[in-house]
């Protein structure tokens, strides 16, 4: 089995390692982040996707480590360090760059390498290549180069890193036969492309097919609240074609890393080719305008009971991005807390995955009590496990951004 080194030991890279110490390979996992490391080597996840139990099975298997030096024993080394925007919205490569020169003091003669980082196409040859053959080792030919994008769903369950195809593209043949053989320890399917270029634009034509239709469906959620037709009732009954429609959920707006940071990864790129993505940057608009749209149906609600924001007591139910992780990267939950503050809302909140937003001075306190204290509920993400129902009936007035209450179809429940 090889020995397999992992940069970035995040939502995407801790999964990884642990499911190649499944399989029985060595890993040597690399981040930064000192209390990352301390936490795997005390047998601590802080990934919903990895468990406490899966990681103590593999613990003797993972040598969790902040020096790169430690690399120079791997068969092959997979990058999962973050890609995120300046604020200027453009491509921050720091965390990438700063990961590839240390890897290139350490780098060995016949190692494989393998992005996984969401990025632009062209960042592979044009980018990492040179950084590591500052190393004195030539690319495709002392040591083999791939990308490979990381496709998880964090929280998902039926479809996992084994049983999702992998797509990946190599700087040479050799390059993609190496990386093929290597993912075929822990994928079932791997879907070879012609080269890095190709594998980026996948990866990014995923999120960016999400990001537009979910803003389709958010723009006619826009326009039904006008128009007081139910947008639930009409994605159900197009959803009932067999073929040639695909489900999409409106919602509060888009969070994570994903849709709202990658699809500009893309933009920026196309710029250097005098094109303008204007799908990408609509959509982008569209998603963004939710939570403001989602404000002001709170206010409106509260209006027609005689009440104003100011002063009113909001509960926010649910507040990382997705259902079922804890995750509040760039969540609407954020935006929305700080609109209603804005307006002069007391706000409060209810997360099971979220103990605690320190920055926002917040901490979650029971359904229970959110639904008796507040003036107003927003169900603004839907985890598992949260009793919805409850909610609809303690609650004075609900706001449901995400469909959940559908059959509670009582005074008290207004939805998006
Ligand atoms: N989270 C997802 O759902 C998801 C899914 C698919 C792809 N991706 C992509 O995967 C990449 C990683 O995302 P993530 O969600 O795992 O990010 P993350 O922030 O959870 O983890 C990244 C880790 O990299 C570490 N790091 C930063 N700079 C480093 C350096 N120079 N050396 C070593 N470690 C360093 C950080 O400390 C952090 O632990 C991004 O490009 C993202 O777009 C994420």
């Amino acid at each position: 089995m090889p020995t397999v080194g992992v940069i970035g030991l995040g939502y995407v890279g801790l999964p990884l390692a642990v499911a190649f110490a499944q399989e029985g390979c060595d890993v040597i996992a690399v981040d930064v982040d000192v209390r990352k490391v301390e936490a795997i080597e005390a047998g601590l996840s802080y990934v919903e996707d990895v468990s406490g139990e899966q990681l103590a099975a593999v613990a003797g298997r993972i040598g969790a480590t902040t020096r790169y030096a430690r690399l120079a024993k791997a068969d092959a080394v997979l990058v999962c360090v973050p890609t995120p925007l300046t604020s200027n919205r453009e491509p921050d490569l720091g965390p990438l760059i700063d990961a590839t020169r240390a890897l290139a003091e350490v780098l060995q003669a016949g190692q494989l390498v393998v992005l996984e980082s969401t990025t632009y196409p062209g960042t592979t040859r044009e980018r990492v290549a040179p950084l590591l053959e500052e190393s004195g080792l030539a690319a495709g030919r002392d040591f083999h180069l791939a990308f490979s994008p990381e496709r998880v769903d964090p929280g998902r369950t039926d479809f996992t890193l084994r049983n999702t195809p992998k797509v990946l593209g190599g700087l040479t043949e050799a390059c993609a036969r190496r990386a093929e053989e290597l993912y075929g320890v822990v994928c079932e399917r791997v879907v070879r492309v012609s080269s890095p270029e190709a594998a980026e634009l996948t990866k990014l034509l995923e999120n960016i097919f999400r990001s537009v239709n979910i803003a389709l469906v958010n723009e006619l959620a826009m326009l039904t609240d006008r128009m007081d037709i139910d947008i639930w009732e009409v994605v159900d009954a197009a959803a009932s074609k067999p073929y040639g429609f695909m489900r999409f959920e409106p919602g509060p707006g888009m969070g994570g890393h994903c849709l709202p940071v990658d699809p500009f990864y893309l933009s920026w790129r196309a710029r250097e080719f005098d094109m303008a993505t204007e799908f990408i940057e609509l959509a982008g608009k569209v998603n963004q305008q939710m939570p403001y749209h989602c404000v002001a149906k709170a206010q409106r609600a509260l209006n027609d009971r005689g009440m104003s924001v100011k002063g009113a007591r909001v509960a926010v139910i649910g507040v990382s991005y997705k259902p079922g992780t804890s995750d509040v990267r760039e969540s609407p939950a954020l935006k929305i807390i700080a609109l209603l503050r804005e307006l002069g809302a007391e706000v409060l909140y209810h997360d099971p995955h979220v103990p605690a937003l320190t920055e926002l001075a917040l901490e979650s306190v029971s359904l229970e009590r959110a639904a008796a204290q507040a003036d107003l509920a927003i169900i603004v993400t839907a985890h598992p496990g949260v009793d919805h129902r409850l909610l609809a009936t303690r609650a004075r007035l609900l706001l449901d951004l995400r469909g959940v209450t559908r059959e509670a179809s009582s005074a008290n429940v207004v939805r998006l």
